[in-house]
């Protein structure tokens, strides 16, 4: 056989190639092959083997993975990309205790990024989504979910989403879009979040005809939107055709959970203060749990989700970094994934699951990322590590030592000799 690429001598081999989402105790199940090999051809994965049956294939290029870790392309089920500005100066208001819905309030946090989204240019949020998107692709991030949400009327709206579209037209990784209009109320619609809402629901149609968002997704908060006023918005936006998501019981419980479940979420995201109740509806459900610990951690949260409660029920969880300007900073999603082991209590086998085959399910992409399979996409990252126990247990640096998106090297550490 001739193939582009040959991948051998890789020491375990986690294809996570399964029929998913993966849920409850079957999370935990992780087969792994040892002494492999897989070869790429024109994008895609054209066979995977032992490395000793390699001996038939000719590849123009063959890389000795030196008996390393090898898995599929990490899937980011939840960010914020594209945004204009940064918020580093709220460190200081949150070190004097001062609460991430009071900075709301007070029209800072959310509505800060805000006022600079709607100042920046369409070519100035791309250029900074790119320059984020090549971060994630260096953390081993093979498809990316991108919100809008930081616009909060129709033209920023559009202009966040069409940098989504365009982001994903320039750049390797594949992105998936969902429109967050309803992310926060704006200062000029203050006291009629209702007609806000409308607004945002007005934007469908175009939505949909353009192609700019698979989902649509709302804050429901304390302060943001009630559970009734994101029951109608949602329920409007699923008539329209669109799959639904929610920024549910993130900070106050207010029943997101159980909301997700009845409208036949495709996730609910956050469930950081999810009630019994809650984590015991989204156990039942097919509904995944998108778990984001970095948000609790950088907000300083004491409790977090409730993660090992949800899978020990029978709950499909995937696990994310909420990667934004203000709640979750951070790129890095295998510092969420030691945070997963750390504060989730999950096992090595349930994080894997939750950063491949379950996001995959999450953004509704179940079919194309998540796995390394037999003609599938050939989204690879070969890790500096012995085995995969290894990334969460190192913490807070990159171990990505090769990332491969549909066949192509996108990138490689590089060897700082003396
Ligand atoms: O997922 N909760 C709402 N949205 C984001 C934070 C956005 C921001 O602070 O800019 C989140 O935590
Ligand atoms: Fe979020």
């Amino acid at each position: 056989m001739q193939v582009d690429t040959l991948i051998t001598n890789i020491g375990e081999l986690l294809t996570m190639d399964k029929a998913g989402p993966v849920k409850g105790a079957d999370m935990n199940d992780l087969p792994v092959d040892e002494n492999m090999a897989v070869a790429l051809k024109d994008g895609k994965v054209a066979w995977i083997g032992k490395a000793l049956d390699a001996d038939n294939i000719t590849a123009e290029k063959v890389v000795d993975a030196k008996g390393r870790l090898v898995t599929p392309g990490l899937v980011e089920a939840h960010t914020h990309l594209v945004f204009g500005g940064s918020r580093e100066g709220e460190m200081a208001l949150k070190q004097q205790g001062v609460p991430y819905l009071e900075i709301l309030k007070q029209g800072g946090g959310i509505l800060s990024t805000v006022e600079a989204t709607r100042k920046a240019s369409e070519a100035e949020l791309l250029e900074k989504a790119l320059f984020h998107l090549d971060r994630m692709a260096s953390y081993g991030i093979t498809t990316v979910e991108a919100k809008s949400g930081y616009g909060l009327n129709k033209d920023t709206e559009l202009k966040q989403l069409r940098v989504v579209k365009e982001a994903n037209n320039r750049h390797a990784l594949d992105l998936v879009s969902t429109f967050l209009g309803a992310h926060a109320i704006p200062e000029e619609h203050k006291d009629d979040p209702d007609a806000f809402l409308d607004e945002m629901a007005d934007l469908f149609d175009e939505i949909k005809e353009e192609n700019l968002a698979e989902f649509v997704d709302i804050f429901t908060e304390t302060g943001v939107f009630t559970v009734e006023q994101s029951r109608k918005f949602l329920q409007k936006a699923k008539d329209k055709g669109f799959d639904v998501k929610i920024h549910a019981d993130e900070i106050d419980p207010l029943g997101g959970t159980q909301l997700a479940v009845e409208m036949g979420a495709i996730s609910g995201d956050h469930l950081a203060v999810a009630t019994d109740e809650g984590i015991r509806q989204l156990s039942k459900s097919d509904t995944i749990g998108v778990i984001l610990p970095g948000t609790s951690f950088y907000l300083g949260k004491e409790t977090y989700a409730r993660a090992r409660e949800m899978i020990d029920t029978g709950a499909a969880i995937a696990i994310s970094t909420d990667f934004n300007p203000g709640s979750s900073v951070t790129e890095n999603l295998q510092f969420i994934m030691t945070l997963a082991a750390l504060k989730l209590n999950m096992s090595p086998a349930e994080i894997w699951h939750a950063v491949t085959v379950n996001a995959a399910h999450a953004i509704g992409r179940g079919e194309t990322a998540g796995h390394i399979r037999k003609g599938g996409n050939a989204d690879i990252v070969i890790w500096d590590a012995p085995n995969h126990m290894y990334i969460p247990y190192h913490y807070g640096v990159n171990h990505a030592n090769t990332v491969i998106k549909n066949g192509v090297v996108l990138y490689e550490r590089q060897e700082i000799g003396s």
